[in-house]
């Protein structure tokens, strides 16, 4: 990994636009820190005057932010380029920004590869964007820096009107899962300062936001060393002290921090805090125990399912979710047939899946027994299936539930809204009159395999 400043200025390779840009366009690849990090961006960009426009096309700088985990990543951060760089009507072209995981570890060869990018810069270094685009002025400029100061302090405060948010509280991730690549481009973990996001959270919630969920790549590990050492579970109590926040979220949880006494607080907080979801993504990624041990997951199927029975004693109704990985080097039938066990076993709510594929670099890419293609095409068919299978009986399971729904977006029909259960499913409302934003109190009165509908319903007392 690169340490200190990495700047490379090169006078001859592009030529961007000579006036200041003012419109932008962030597109993001990939997970919900990566969405995290374009809403940043374009925070930092609208700081400069700025304005986010909707589509490339209108946009003076496009910053096209990857995610190394997708498949393809590389590819599509190409054909992008490749678009992008095609002269407009009149002439002009935007200036093209590379940012995000893909950036940081393939920086040299998008350069060599693409010298339309006139930005490339990793994520750990994005708060220096409007300097970069100022330096880019006199040709490309990389910034893969893994910083020491925190990049959280240079950034401006948030600007947003959803009543969702997201907070990044924790970033990079020490697990070193064989098949995983984040390690290597988010540096180890680290946690930002509880005061800083009590703050943010706040203001967050003068704003107008009624839910927010705390990002990291291993949540759970939250330890704020300046606090004392405040866990996640504890800096949840403090965010459930903020009067206009109704709800707190948190993902993605690693299931070896929850297991025996190291996840007992943050257990104990999911059956106190009431404004605390019961909702909890806890990737479990195969349901065989070797094959957890082959990607050095640090978890049995055993362990994690004894997690999940304590998480259910302290919350019975606590929806999960999952991700899994099909086709991971030497996984046979057997091993297969085990995750499509633990899909039915656990009942998620919901679950994402993925192909095995090979990052450069990472301890899998050079095992032997690499799956067939095709054997992982059909497998990841077969576990789709299992798992609309037990999102519908989740959803079913639902029916007849009073709760709340935070609305979020327009429905398809006038007067319907679409929102989320405190279990986040997608709920559809039918009710003239609420608005984005409204907490209303509904029954959910039939299931679909990704969403429910719902009814408003009296104020209750005894709503989730
Ligand atoms: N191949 C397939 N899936 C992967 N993931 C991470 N790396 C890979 C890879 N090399 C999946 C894991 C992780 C999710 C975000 O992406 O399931 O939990
Ligand atoms: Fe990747 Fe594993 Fe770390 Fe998650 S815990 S980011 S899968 S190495």
């Amino acid at each position: 990994m690169p340490e200190g400043v990495h700047l490379e200025i090169a006078a001859t390779v592009s030529s961007p636009p000579t006036e200041l840009p003012r419109r932008y366009h962030v597109k993001s690849f990939g997970c919900q820190m990566n969405v995290y990090d374009s809403e940043r961006m374009g925070d930092l960009l609208s700081a400069q005057g700025m304005a986010p426009v909707a589509t490339p096309e209108e946009a003076d700088v496009v910053v096209l932010n990857t995610c190394h985990i997708r498949e393809r990543a590389a590819e599509k951060l190409y054909s992008d380029i490749g678009r992008l760089r095609q002269p407009r009507r009149d002439g002009s072209r935007p200036t093209i920004v590379a940012a995000g995981c893909v950036a940081q570890a393939e920086g040299a060869e998008i350069a060599a590869r693409a010298p339309a990018v006139d930005v490339i810069v990793g994520p750990l270094a994005y708060h220096r964007l409007p300097q970069l685009l100022q330096q880019a002025r006199g040709g490309r400029v990389i910034d893969i820096d893994m910083p020491a100061v925190p990049k959280f302090d240079s950034l401006p405060a948030r600007h947003t009107t959803q009543a969702s948010a997201f907070l990044t509280v924790q970033e990079g991730c020490d697990k070193f899962c064989t098949f995983c690549v984040v390690p290597y481009t988010r540096g180890p973990e680290t946690s930002r300062p509880a005061a800083d996001l009590l703050a943010e959270a706040k203001a967050l919630v003068a704003r107008g936001v009624r839910e927010i969920t705390l990002l990291g790549q291993n949540v759970n590990a939250y330890s704020d060393s300046l606090g004392g050492g405040l866990s996640l579970s504890g800096l949840i109590r403090e965010l459930a002290q903020i009067d206009g926040l109704a709800r707190i979220r948190y993902t993605t949880s690693h299931p070896r921090d929850m297991e025996g006494a190291g996840g007992d607080d943050l257990i104990a907080a999911h059956a106190e805090v009431a404004k605390l979801m019961p909702y909890l993504h806890l990737p479990v990624q195969s349901g065989s125990s070797r094959i957890l041990k082959a990607m050095n997951r640090a978890h049995t199927r055993d362990s994690y399912l004894a997690t999940l029975a304590r998480l259910r004693a302290a919350r019975p109704d606590i929806a999960l979710s999952g991700d899994f990985i099909v086709g991971f080097p030497g996984e046979s039938d057997a091993d297969f047939e085990q995750t499509l066990s633990i899909v039915r076993e656990v009942g998620y709510a919901a679950a994402y899946s993925f192909k095995y594929s090979i990052r450069p670099g990472t301890p899998a890419a050079t095992m032997a027994d690499q799956v067939p293609e095709a054997v992982k095409d059909e497998r990841l068919a077969r576990l789709q299936a299992t798992i609309s299978e037990a999102s519908l009986a989740f959803n079913r399971s639902t029916v007849g539930r009073r709760c709340t729904v935070l609305l979020e977006r327009p429905g398809r029909k006038p007067g319907q809204l679409i929102g989320k259960t405190p279990w986040l499913q997608s709920a559809v409302v039918s009710l003239p009159g609420a608005v984005i934003g409204d907490l209303v109190e509904v029954e959910i009165v039939s299931a679909m395999p990704n969403s429910v509908e719902a009814m408003p319903c009296r104020p209750q007392s005894q709503v989730a």
